[in-house]
């Protein structure tokens, strides 16, 4: 009998710059699923790549020098690109697809093509609002303070001769799909497509752009390039042969279940569906759209230079302790604030810990005590009965939830279970029962329980992390013992054979571990703006003296390089002595006569000997790992003795 077939994608992800950890996760959330779905003994196809057409890939290659396609293929193959990365993080995606395949490129003007004929395309004139970064049209009134409400960047008035898709005539069947409560998920998700897009009423969409050329050429009508959008979201299909003879899947795995980011759910749940019900073919099993990964609450760019980078992550922590942070620590669905703090923790909680030590204490015992080889003959107690329920309804539960998707809470019930393991040791205490040869059958009951949790809990863990589970199923001699019809308590009978291996995750040492972070992530980063300090009341605020001063004097104070003696006059009548070490960044004379800013109210300070009654204001950055310092200079307008408020 041939065996159920499961199709699952990730986005195609646009090669204009490396990933970062958001990309990952995705791919990485997808690659468990699809694992899993191959544990269960489904035929899986799993389908990732790139999404390379585009104005932004055009002005990216143009400022690069390069063709856009050089572009392109630089960050999509070549070292340290988006394959090297896939690979890197043991991708098991079946099949790569690159938009500016030639089969996908004439499959795409085939389909729009076909939807010109069946008059779900026409020509008209498309007048605009244009997003450049999102190559996203908008009406007015979509915007969000006159700018792009995807990205909040400025939108310009565009205007050309177009194509559209009848997007308005499917507006009720999408609907009843999104309605239907399975499609789309999480649920939440529905009612923001239906109030947001489509009861404000479904526009028919621009799907041809003539600004650019880095496109698909709509055949027909040359100087017509077909959106990307269009070209993209046909990805999933052209990848398995669809209107193309490159491959010959499509019957046999079509439709699939469509992972995306929450901010592509409005093409993925609506426009998508459109079109295929427009060229005749099944809309998707699902839509999920995963929550994000942000940092201090806000977005990952490149602007902000708080880009997390997977390679340098895979490298220090290894593979899968990278994939599991990501899906035990974020729910799915929703956002989740990523921080190397909570990356290094769940290491040494979970994975150190707990999974770690129950690998170890088990196979240490194991060897001790019996030399390696459990033997059959054991003796059951009514203090394993908690246990043995656990390990026995492991499977279900944990799989309950990567049917719907929620890796985070599939691993949460095996860490109940490795908990409990942890715990059941404590409370058999088997170095005890080893003092006596007598208890011999009741202390190989006990080890027999402790590695069915294991075999059963690594058994699930392997979507995760593939590696380190082959490594530890091999420890405990369970490597022909772990497929799914497996994973049930006693599925081994006979003698077991148990090799302690190297320790499979090392504890972290916190504070040494982020500064090591911190050495190697220096040179990726932007400059950095620090984060915006606690608040304080304006009663607060409003308790430091800032003034305007003249500088009356200025000189080097003697034996020390840093510091400035300023003598200033305060707007009182008696002048203010105030020393500041910014001798690094300003000789005495170009100071004399500024105007500058004190604040006066500071307890007095001495400094080489010598009173300092406040402290000038300056702003201050760091640059490229190094301190910038630009002394506050007013305007000689300002009067002498104004306050600041
Ligand atoms: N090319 C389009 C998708 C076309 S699919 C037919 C695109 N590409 S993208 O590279 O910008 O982003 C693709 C996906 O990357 C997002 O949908 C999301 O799954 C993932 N992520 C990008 N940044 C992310 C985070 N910060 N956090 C989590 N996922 C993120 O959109």
């Amino acid at each position: 009998m041939s065996k159920e077939t499961f199709f699952i994608t990730t986005p195609i992800y646009y090669p204009s710059d490396k990933l970062h950890i958001g990309h990952t996760y995705c791919t990485v959330a997808t690659d468990a699923i699809a694992r899993y779905k191959r544990l269960r003994g489904y035929d899986v196809m799993f389908l990732t790549g790139t999404d390379e057409h585009g104005q932004k890939i055009e002005e990216k290659a143009k400022e690069a020098g390069v063709t856009p396609q050089a572009f392109v293929d630089k960050i999509v193959e070549g070292p340290g690109g988006i394959l090297d990365l896939w690979k890197l993080m043991n991708i098991s995606n079946d099949r790569f697809i690159r938009t500016t395949y030639d089969y996908h490129v004439a499959a795409i003007q085939r389909i729009f093509r076909k939807m010109y004929d069946n008059g779900d395309i026409y020509k008209g004139a498309y007048k605009g609002k244009y997003c450049t970064p999102c190559e996203s049209f908008w009406t007015e009134s979509q915007l969000v303070n006159g700018c792009c409400p995807d990205c909040g960047r400025p939108v310009h008035d565009a205007e050309e001769e177009a194509y559209f898709f009848r997007l308005s005539k499917y507006a009720k069947p999408v609907q009843d799909l999104l309605e239907s409560g399975t499609f789309l998920e999480p649920a939440s998700r529905v009612n923001e497509m239906i109030n947001n897009f489509i009861k404000p009423g479904l526009e028919d969409l621009c799907v041809s752009r003539t600004s650019f050329k880095w496109g698909v050429p709509v055949d027909f009508d040359p100087g017509h390039v077909v959106y990307v959008w269009v070209d993209a979201l046909f990805n999933y299909a052209t990848a398995l042969g669809y209107m193309n003879d490159r491959y010959k899947d499509f019957e046999k795995y079509w439709p699939p279940v469509n992972i995306v980011g929450k901010e592509i759910v409005r093409f993925h749940s609506i426009i998508w569906p459109a079109m295929l019900m427009s060229v005749g073919e099944p809309v998707p099993k699902k839509v999920y759209g995963h929550g994000w990964l942000v940092i201090d609450g806000g977005k990952m760019s490149k602007s902000k230079g708080n880009v997390v980078d997977p390679y340098l992550l895979a490298d220090k922590f290894g593979v899968d302790a990278l994939r599991f942070f990501l899906l035990r620590t974020f729910p799915f669905g929703s956002d989740g604030n990523f921080s190397n703090e909570l990356l290094i923790s769940t290491i040494n909680t979970d994975l150190a810990n707990d999974l770690g030590n129950l690998v170890s204490r088990t196979t240490a015992m194991i060897e001790k005590y019996f030399g390696g080889i459990l033997p059959a003959a054991r003796a059951a107690d009514a203090l394993d009965d908690e246990l043995k329920t656990m390990i026995g309804e492991l499977p279900e539960k944990y799989a309950a939830q990567m049917d719907v998707f929620q890796p985070h809470l599939a691993l949460e019930e095996v860490f109940r279970v490795i908990q409990r393991a942890n715990k059941y040791i404590d409370e058999t205490a088997p170095w005890i029962l080893a003092k006596d040869e007598a208890n011999k059958p009741r202390l190989a009951e006990v080890m027999f329980n402790l590695v069915e949790a294991l075999r059963i809990s690594l058994i699930c863990l392997t979507p995760f992390m593939p590696e380190s589970c082959d490594k530890a199923l091999a420890q405990i001699g369970a490597q022909s013992c772990r497929g799914w019809d497996d994973a049930v308590y006693g599925a081994r009978s006979g003698e077991i054979r148990v090799r302690k291996g190297e320790t499979l995750f090392p504890r972290l040492d916190m504070e040494k571990t982020l500064a090591e972070l911190e050495a190697i992530s220096l040179p990726a980063k932007a400059p950095t703006v620090k984060p915006v300090l606690p608040d304080v009341t304006i009663d607060e605020f409003a308790k430091c003296d800032m003034r305007v001063c003249k500088v009356l004097s200025c000189e080097a104070v003697k034996k020390s390089e840093k510091l400035l003696k300023f003598q200033l006059d305060d707007g009182s009548g008696t002048p203010r002595q105030i020393l500041s070490g910014i001798h690094k960044f300003y000789e005495p004379e170009q100071l004399v006569g500024k105007t500058v800013v004190a604040i006066l109210n500071l307890p007095p300070r001495k400094m080489m000997g010598q009173d300092s009654n406040g402290m000038l204001l300056s702003a201050v950055k760091e640059v490229d790992g190094k301190e910038e310092l630009h002394l506050m200079i007013l305007d000689d307008s300002v009067p002498v003795g104004s306050q600041l408020c």
